[in-house]
């Protein structure tokens, strides 16, 4: 039996029963239990005669509702200034869907990609940093342009992994911005339950895209080493991260470092959980034969793999 919806937003229990404190509306028949309130009409409207309010009971006919999808976006928002600016639209009650999960840290800066990660392992459906403007940051070095490289750096990996980028998303908002708070949310909110829910729009099965993040997760040392080593950016403007990350040079070095160690990463993975022939590698992780084919070569020559014509195994250590 379908249930009973009840406007306004009345308790309604598992047997279909709509009820407040007062009354109750006591079974499939439209029959009202309580003396105080009677059925005025067809349209099975009620009438709580006490109080001269009308209720529309609306009576759905066929299966429940689908229960409407409410993202779950994780934020990292740093205390001096977007959790201030949280807070400030909080208190000037300026309304915003409530899909957020504030982690409050003393700065963006402090967001590693590994809590990136781990918060779409849990399947969070979007992850959003909230920190202060650039030159507003209350360390020094500025840790809010450690965030804008993380940034960067996490949605070309997101993006490998088959992860839409567009669901991680950077912002500076101040102490005294809690409209330009409130807006962002709606935006970004709006955005991600367009995309649905992890997974679906990226096409990927969800267990593809987690065991990504694990290889990823498990890669973050590394790839923070490089990061130090050779994606240093001297110019710190926001003009000069965007020009460093388009730079013609950078893509290649990005797949040869980062990109090309993930997918070695991924490919370990598949090889543990017994995915034997470079076919299957690749359709498990979602790259292209010739490209896991290369990979297996290479890792065998350094002796991780063993390649058995067709079939890789992962090599028994010594
Ligand atoms: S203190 Fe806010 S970003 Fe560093």
């Amino acid at each position: 039996m379908a249930p009973w919806h009840w406007i306004p937003d009345q308790v309604r229990d598992d047997n279909f029963r709509v009820r407040d404190d007062n009354f109750r509306v006591q079974d499939d028949n439209f029959r009202v239990q309580d003396d105080n309130f009677r059925v005025q009409d067809d349209n099975f409207r009620v009438r709580d005669d006490n109080q001269s309010r009308y209720f529309t009971l609306r009576y759905q006919s066929s299966m429940a509702a689908p229960s409407e999808f409410k993202p779950v976006i994780v934020g990292f928002l740093c205390n001096w200034c977007c959790y201030g600016g949280a807070d400030l639209a909080g208190v000037s009650r300026f309304q915003y869907p409530p899909y957020l999960r504030v982690i409050r840290l003393m700065c963006s800066g402090r967001v590693d990609l590994e809590f990136i990660f781990r918060a779409f392992a849990k399947k969070a459906d979007a992850v959003f940093i909230g920190g202060c403007h650039l030159g507003d940051c209350h360390y020094n070095p500025e840790g809010n342009y450690d965030a804008l490289g993380n940034s960067f750096v996490a949605k070309r990996i997101l993006e490998n992994i088959g992860i839409n980028p567009d669901r991680l998303r950077l912002e500076w908002v101040s102490a005294g911005e809690g409209i330009r708070f409130a807006d962002i949310m709606h935006e970004f909110g709006a955005k991600i339950k367009a995309l649905g829910p992890f997974g679906s729009s990226e096409g990927r099965d969800v267990a593809g895209l987690l065991d990504g993040l694990k290889a990823a997760t498990d890669l973050v040392p590394y790839f923070k080493l490089v990061e130090r080593e050779r994606f240093r950016v001297s110019k710190r403007s926001e003009a000069g991260y965007k020009e460093f990350f388009a730079r013609p040079d950078y893509e290649p070095l990005f797949k040869e470092l980062v990109l090309d160690k993930l997918t070695m990463g991924r490919i370990m993975g598949a090889l543990r959980a017994d995915v034997t022939t470079a076919e299957d590698i690749a359709a498990k992780i979602g790259v292209q034969d010739s490209e896991v084919a290369r990979h297996l070569l290479a890792l065998s020559e350094q002796g991780i793999v063993r390649l058995n014509g067709k079939q890789a195994q992962v090599a028994v250590a010594a």
